[in-house]
């Protein structure tokens, strides 16, 4: 028996929601929303969806009924406003701090067990309220943005090599923002360097847009995404629940790898049964592990306005 909650019944909680239903490997899926009708209406849309697409798993939505979620093994925090054009993702975090901040304490009361993953930005920052929210080990409480920010720039490879997405492999290191790290010595098509295709200028152009990929959704719907964030996050649901040991990307707390301490940052992390199973050390070179000590930084001033916030309150 496998349940999973979903806290957040906006675009990307439903796609999360959905895009799970559709891989059918959970028997229960909870949505839960504070606005009346939201989450219930959109999981009903779900469950007559099944029988057409042929999926047993149950949605259900609730209103801010957390007795709902109890047990649950997984639990997705999508909750929060999202971005309009001209903010970055840090422009939100006083509201959403106080919003993340409330579900966690509520959803760990139901569902101690559990383990979290946070998708409300500002992510790196909103996956540390969860954690301090949370008080429980690290290897439960983790963000999702490695996956979006590296399906991004495997997309965009794709396109410009016009080749198949499915044959993009990469990673990509850091915070959920500009100073993200794509790793272009470690992404490949079909087990070819990818800098034996693509001349440097092109692959220098594509990891430009991939840092600003999530602003570039924002200037044309004037809201952020949603369907690679929810099938990001549900990707992370399935290797967890079906206990797969996939290599992610993946916002976890550091304790000393890469140099690195209390922080969260993406890493390249195992995912199975237990949340994270390891935490993955590349062998950087000077210049990448410049950018992720930059990128570091940047989540590090963040982390520090909540610091700040919660001193003061
Ligand atoms: C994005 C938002 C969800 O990157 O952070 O699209």
């Amino acid at each position: 028996m496998s349940k999973v909650t979903v806290i957040g019944a906006g675009n990307v909680g439903s796609t999360v929601a959905n895009v799970l239903a559709h891989r059918d490997f959970l028997n229960e899926i909870i949505v839960l929303d504070i606005k009346e009708g939201t989450a219930e209406g959109k999981s009903l849309d779900s469950w007559q969806q099944a029988p057409i697409d042929n999926y047993s798993t149950r949605v259900t939505g609730v209103t801010n009924d957390y007795a709902r979620t109890a047990d649950s093994d997984v639990v997705v925090i999508t909750s929060g406003l999202p971005r309009k054009p001209g903010m970055s993702r840090d422009d939100l975090i006083s509201v959403n701090a106080g919003i993340v901040k409330s579900v966690t304490e509520q959803v760990v009361k139901y569902s101690p067990k559990a383990i979290i993953i946070v998708v409300s930005n500002p992510l790196d920052v909103m996956t540390y309220c969860a954690y301090l929210t949370a008080k429980i080990d690290s290897s439960r409480v983790f963000g999702m943005a490695g996956i979006l920010d590296t399906a991004r720039y495997r997309a965009f490879l794709a396109e410009a090599l016009n080749v198949s997405p499915k044959d993009i492999q990469a990673l990509l290191l850091g915070g959920h923002g500009d100073t993200m790290v794509p790793l272009p010595r470690y992404t490949t098509v079909s087990g070819i360097p990818v800098t034996e295709l693509i001349d440097m200028d092109k692959l220098n152009a594509i990891v430009q847009r991939t840092k600003v990929g999530g602003g570039e959704i924002v200037n044309l719907l004037g809201t952020s995404a949603w369907y690679a964030p929810g099938a990001a996050a549900a990707q992370m649901v399935e290797a967890i629940i079906k206990n797969e040991q996939r290599i992610f990307p993946v916002c976890a707390w550091l304790n000393g790898e890469y140099g690195l301490k209390d922080i969260y940052l993406g890493v390249p992390c195992k995912l199975g049964r237990n949340g994270i199973e390891e935490i993955i050390q590349l062998k950087l070179d000077a210049s990448e592990m410049q950018l992720l000590n930059d990128s570091a930084k940047a989540v590090r001033e963040v982390m520090d306005v909540l610091d700040r916030m919660n001193a003061a309150n």
